[in-house]
Order: C-alpha cells, then sequence, then structure tokens
C-alpha cells in the first residue's frame, strides 16, 4: 500500500468533512430541503465571489462555466479580446472560434503577465469589441494577471470583462465587484477543496444586457433559465446533489476561515515554497512579481525532464505533482499550494522532489529545500 499526496493545482485535496458529504444518502433534487443547501451554496459563492451579482451554478468542470459565458454573451461573429498568457487564455479563442466569434488576441510570452496598456489600446482602436476574456491565475505558468487594472480599462467601455478564476478564487486575492468584473467563473476542485464537476459564474447587470441580445445556441448552459430556476430554489435539471452538498460543506469551512485568512495563508505557503525551490539551485519558471500564489512553477535544469520527474515522485513515492502543458511539457513542474493543501503537504513535496532530482542525476544536498521551507514556515 502506497500513501498518496495530491499536490496538483486541481483537483486538490479534498478535507474529509467534506467527503463525509459526499458519500450521505442521495437528496431528490426538488425538495425543501435540498433547494434550502442549493440557496444556501449560491449565498456563500457571492461571498467567495465577492460579489452582489448573481450567482448562476453549472453541472460540469470549469470549461463548462466558460463555454457557458461565451454562449449566453455573445452572437455569431461579434468580435472579442481574448488576452491569453497559457494554455487557459489560450483556451478562451479555442471556445470563441468554436461559435464563430472573431477574436482579437493579445498574446503574452509564457511565464509572463499580460500589459493592461495593451488591452486599453486595442480597445480604443476598436469600438465593436463586444467582451475582453482574460484569466486570473493562468496555472499553466504559474503567473497572476493584473485584474484590477484591467477592470478599470474595461469597466470604462461598452465591452464586458469576463474572467476565468477557475484556479485562483479562495486562494488567490479577487474581487469581483471592487474589480469591475462582469462575468467570473470559477470550479469546485481547486480552491474550494470539493471534488471535480461544479461550476460557478457570476453576472453583472451590464452582462445581463448582453445576454439579452446574444444569439448564439444554448440549452443546457441557458443562463436565464438557471436565473429562473434560482427563484423558486431550483436547478433547470437534475444537479450532481452530492456535488452541492459537499461544497455547501467547502463553503461553510471557507466562511469560518474567512477570505482574507486564506489569500494570507497561501501567500505564506507561496514564498516559503519559491524560497524552497531557490535553495535548492533550481529556478522558479515565472519570476516575482507576477507568480501567483496557488502554485510554484519550477524550471527544470538543462537534462531534466520534468515528465520524468513528476512520473517517479508519483509512482516511487505517491507524491502526486504537475508537469508542463503543451510547449511547456518536460520544462518545468507545478507544486500546488491551495485549497486544503498545507505546511507538511509542502515539506513532503519538497523532500519528495529534492531526493527524486538527485536519483535522475540532478545534485541536490538533501535537506537543503526543506530546512528554508521550515526556516519560512513554522
Ligand atoms: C485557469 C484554469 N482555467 C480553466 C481550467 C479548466 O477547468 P476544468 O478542467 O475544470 O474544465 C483550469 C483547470 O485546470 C484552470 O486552471
Amino acid at each position: 500500500m502506497k500513501k498518496y499526496f495530491l499536490l496538483t493545482p486541481g483537483p486538490t485535496p479534498v478535507p474529509p468533512e467534506v467527503l463525509l458529504e459526499e458519500a450521505k444518502p442521495i437528496l431528490h433534487h426538488r425538495t425543501t430541503e435540498f433547494g434550502k443547501i442549493f440557496i444556501e451554496v449560491i449565498e456563500d459563492m457571492k461571498y467567495v465571489f465577492q460579489t452582489k451579482n448573481d450567482v448562476l451554478m453549472v453541472t460540469g468542470s470549469g470549461t463548462a462555466a466558460m463555454e457557458s459565458a461565451v454562449v449566453n454573451l455573445l452572437s455569431e461573429g461579434d468580435e472579442v479580446i481574448v488576452v491569453s498568457t497559457g494554455n487557459f487564455g489560450d483556451r478562451w479563442e479555442k471556445i470563441c472560434q468554436a461559435y464563430k466569434v472573431k477574436v482579437h488576441k493579445i498574446s503574452v510570452e509564457w511565464g509572463y503577465a499580460a500589459n493592461p496598456k495593451d488591452v486599453e489600446n486595442l480597445l480604443s482602436s476598436n469600438k465593436n469589441i463586444k467582451a475582453v476574456f482574460a484569466t486570473h491565475t493562468e496555472t499553466s505558468t504559474g503567473v497572476v494577471n493584473d485584474i484590477e487594472t484591467i477592470g478599470k480599462i474595461v469597466n470604462k467601455t461598452n465591452a464586458v470583462l469576463v474572467v476565468d478564476t477557475i484556479s485562483g478564487l479562495a486562494g488567490q486575492k479577487f474581487l469581483t465587484d471592487e474589480w469591475f468584473v462582469d462575468v467570473a467563473v470559477t470550479g469546485s476542485q481547486k480552491g474550494l477543496m470539493c471534488a471535480p464537476g461544479l461550476s460557478f459564474v457570476s453576472v453583472s447587470e451590464k452582462a445581463w444586457k448582453l445576454v439579452e441580445t446574444s444569439q448564439l445556441p444554448k440549452f443546457y448552459f441557458d443562463w436565464k433559465k438557471m436565473k429562473k430556476s434560482i427563484e423558486s430554489k431550483e436547478t433547470p435539471f437534475t444537479p450532481a446533489v452530492s456535488l452541492v452538498v459537499a461544497i455547501h460543506k467547502s463553503l461553510e469551512i471557507i466562511k469560518q476561515k474567512t477570505l482574507q485568512k486564506i489569500w494570507a495563508d497561501t501567500e505564506k505557503l507561496a514564498i516559503a515554497c519559491r524560497e524552497a525551490v531557490k535553495s535548492m539551485g533550481l529556478k522558479i519558471f515565472s519570476d516575482e512579481p507576477v507568480t501567483c500564489n496557488i502554485l510554484t512553477p519550477i524550471l527544470m535544469p538543462e537534462g531534466i525532464d520534468g515528465q520524468k520527474v513528476v512520473k517517479t515522485m508519483r509512482e516511487d513515492f505517491g507524491i502526486s505533482i504537475a508537469g508542463g502543458q503543451d510547449k511547456l511539457k518536460g520544462k518545468i513542474v507545478r507544486i500546488a499550494h491551495m485549497g486544503y493543501i498545507d505546511k507538511f503537504d509542502l515539506v513532503v513535496a519538497i523532500s519528495g522532489l529534492e531526493i527524486v532530482m538527485n536519483k535522475l542525476g540532478y545534485k541536490i544536498e538533501l535537506g537543503s529545500g526543506t530546512k528554508v521551507l521550515e526556516q519560512k514556515l513554522f
């Protein structure tokens, strides 16, 4: 038997009390009992999003919520800006293209954050832009984008700002209303400490106006149907009831701890992890000030295959971290520190990394990383 440690940037580990909720007998979704839980989840998500706007729930992973944003806001041929800083920024472009929406793309070199000025320039040279799509924490590169500044820029125009905070929410500071984010999307399996399968969308008044003009085809993802059902404490279709009951518990834990404390603790883990990695002679892929707090992206030295590091960590020690995606495959590894991942999980990850790097031929003094980690964390 091997003990298993999950330190990937989604899915993330789920607290035992949340797992136990998932194991409870199934509730019927058209009952007062379920309706109460569902509405509390919607209200609690307003706290997590930091919004007074409507919040809707989608049964499906984060990408489902992303697709729901495109089909509810736009019509074929509409022009939009996609700000892409990595693999997940590119996903906005792919979804838009699938629905024949015309994309003006701001492509940022992987490892860097977007420059809000580029958004401002593109918006001022094209008055037809209906929406700007961006990513809060770009999980593929470990970069956090300046959504606050982008929000101020987009707010002065007729366009709506749509932000993917699937990995960032409840880990990295995110203020939907204060930052003028019209639509924010997130998923259940990261900072929200639940199993994958649920996603949430917040929708501003400005965004609802655009919904009124949208002509893209939609049925399962129809936001108007979802909003109407919430009035009777229901969902249009059968929701993933066990996940709803489970996330109800996670949200209780989050509220009790408070977002401010979660953001501060996550930042502390991030700083310690980055320092530990540097003390091992390794480099951070996207270094400060653009590195996000929810994961540490580690550049692999010449001759070391990141895929092999990930595989050896998992197969030899049961420690699950993530490799690089797309053009970063083999070049970086990513250690997550969000949600239920805590200090001692990081000690395990850094210790495992020291051992595995040595095993694969890259000399690291054993204990060099864990020493710094412990000094920073405890
Ligand atoms: C920033 C970001 N966007 C989108 C996604 C896609 O979400 P899902 O895999 O839940 O569909 C992820 C998941 O890793 C993500 O981290």
